[in-house]
């Protein structure tokens, strides 16, 4: 795997826990320890099906990222908790498969270790990719998919906007599509930030806060 671009080292992402960057060759063996766990792999493309050890699919899958940057300029971050600088999961956008959809649209994907799970974290990790997917990169839509039956998925992509649009046939499995426009993205984002602070702010020992999620 080669060593990453300069492109590639202007996507890092901050978030308040997670530091999202893209993969290098040193992250393999943490990559397959994620991929080792057959409750982080099981809702993931691929599916159960496949006749690869955890070890291949891994890899596979890291040689499919790296792809994917090379290919288009953006890709899947490896999730790193930022307390420890510990890689503990996967992030990112990649097109769908161009079969699997009337036209090639960008999802948004993430995975983590499980020890990570139930703390709000792939909401923040997936928030800060939609945050790059639609300012930084300018894509019109993106989308997710699931199958209708992981709810802490569909949950993850209902806390960042996306909304249903229904079933889907898409790696192979009948699943859910829930999708987000640049519009209604940069919308939902306006009306949540707070108004301009105002110089009578009492208390205020410095400037306002200006850090963003990435
Ligand atoms: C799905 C996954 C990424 C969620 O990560 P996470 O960091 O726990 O997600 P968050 O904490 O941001 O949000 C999860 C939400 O789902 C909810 N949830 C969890 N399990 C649920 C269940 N069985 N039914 C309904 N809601 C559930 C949580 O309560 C939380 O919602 P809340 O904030 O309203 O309480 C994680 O479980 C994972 O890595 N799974 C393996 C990989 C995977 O399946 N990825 C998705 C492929 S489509």
């Amino acid at each position: 795997m080669p060593d990453m671009t300069p492109d590639e080292e202007a996507a890092i992402l901050d978030t308040p826990r997670l530091r999202l960057r893209p993969f290098t060759a040193e992250d393999a063996e943490a990559h397959a320890r994620l991929y080792s766990d057959p409750e982080v792999t099981r809702y993931l493309g691929g599916g159960s099906a496949t006749v690869q050890t955890p070890g291949e699919r891994s890899a596979r899958t890291l040689e499919a990222f790296v792809r994917h940057w090379e290919e288009h300029g953006f890709g899947v971050w490896a999730v790193l908790e930022r307390g420890s600088g510990r890689v503990i999961g996967q992030c990112g956008l990649k097109y769908l498969p161009v079969a699997s959809a009337a036209a090639p649209d960008v999802e948004v994907l993430y995975a983590l270790e499980r020890r990570w799970w139930g703390r709000g974290l792939a909401t923040e990790a997936a928030g800060a990719a939609l945050d790059h997917g639609f300012v930084t990169l300018r894509l019109p839509r993106i989308v997710a998919v699931t199958r209708p039956q992981h709810h802490a998925s569909r949950r993850v992509m209902g806390k960042v906007g996306m909304t249903c649009e229904g079933d889907v046939e898409v790696y192979g499995i009948r699943a859910v599509l829930y999708a987000l426009s640049r519009e209604a993205y940069l919308a939902r984002r306006d009306a949540r930030r707070p108004r301009a602070a105002t110089s009578t702010a009492s208390g205020a020992t410095g400037p306002p806060s200006a850090r963003g999620s990435g």
